[in-house]
């Protein structure tokens, strides 16, 4: 298969610099949704990462014609039986533990961040782990599908500001301290998306010519 483009079909500006970074090996043009002049708006409304994964995939690569990888992440937390889960970036405004409100100047992930906070206050089950499924899907429907885990726990308090989202309470296993206490490219060594995308990138080396 030859590929000289491929657009990664995201506008999240956390994900779009990890993403840059993991793919500037491949001798392939990367695009992102921020550099294409017609936007189309995908509702992420299924239950699993992976087929909000391959919705947004199918969706993308036909309306712009070309070969896209997406992503659907979140973060998972025992106590919570996987809650946030795929409502990771509404978690805030779900009914599931209350709704939380953003207060002014506030920003999303910080109203997500209290929430959680809020709901695991006093536990000592602290036990999380991110999930990461990403899919390539070209326009002639041939598609990937790989996924990565970061296992870890939710810190009592937000520390660093190197991520986004969750970052800034998620313990690594193995770390004293969090994800946005750590440079990216450490971040991208052991996170669910760093795995993810590793997978994909063996697998399409043996496809791209
Ligand atoms: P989506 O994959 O764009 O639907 O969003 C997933 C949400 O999960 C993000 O908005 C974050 O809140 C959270 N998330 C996914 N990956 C990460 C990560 O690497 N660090 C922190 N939060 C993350």
């Amino acid at each position: 298969m030859i590929i000289d483009k491929i657009l990664i079909g995201t506008t999240n500006k956390g994900k779009i610099r990890e993403f840059k970074k993991l793919f500037k090996d491949l001798d392939i043009k990367v695009l992102t949704l921020e550099d294409m002049p017609e936007k189309i708006d995908v509702v992420e409304d299924r239950e699993t990462f992976l087929e909000n994964a391959l919705k947004k995939a199918k969706e993308y690569a036909n309306f712009y014609k070309l070969p896209v990888i997406t992503e659907d992440a979140g973060l998972e937390v025992e106590l919570l039986n996987g809650y946030p889960g795929v409502y990771s970036a509404r978690f805030y405004k779900i009914e599931f533990g209350g709704v939380e409100n953003i207060g002014d100047g506030e920003t999303k992930d910080e109203a997500n961040i209290r929430k959680l906070l809020r709901l695991l206050k006093g536990e000592n089950n602290r036990k999380a782990r991110f999930v990461s499924n990403i899919v390539f899907y070209t326009p002639e429907s041939f598609g990937l599908w790989t996924e990565g885990y970061l296992y870890g726990r939710i810190a009592e308090e937000p520390k660093g500001d190197k991520g986004f989202g969750y970052d800034p309470i998620f313990i690594p296993e193995g770390y004293n301290q969090t994800l946005a206490e750590l440079d990216l490219e450490e971040k991208n060594k052991i996170s669910h998306r760093g795995k993810a995308s590793y997978r994909l990138k063996k697998l399409l080396a043996k496809i791209l010519k």
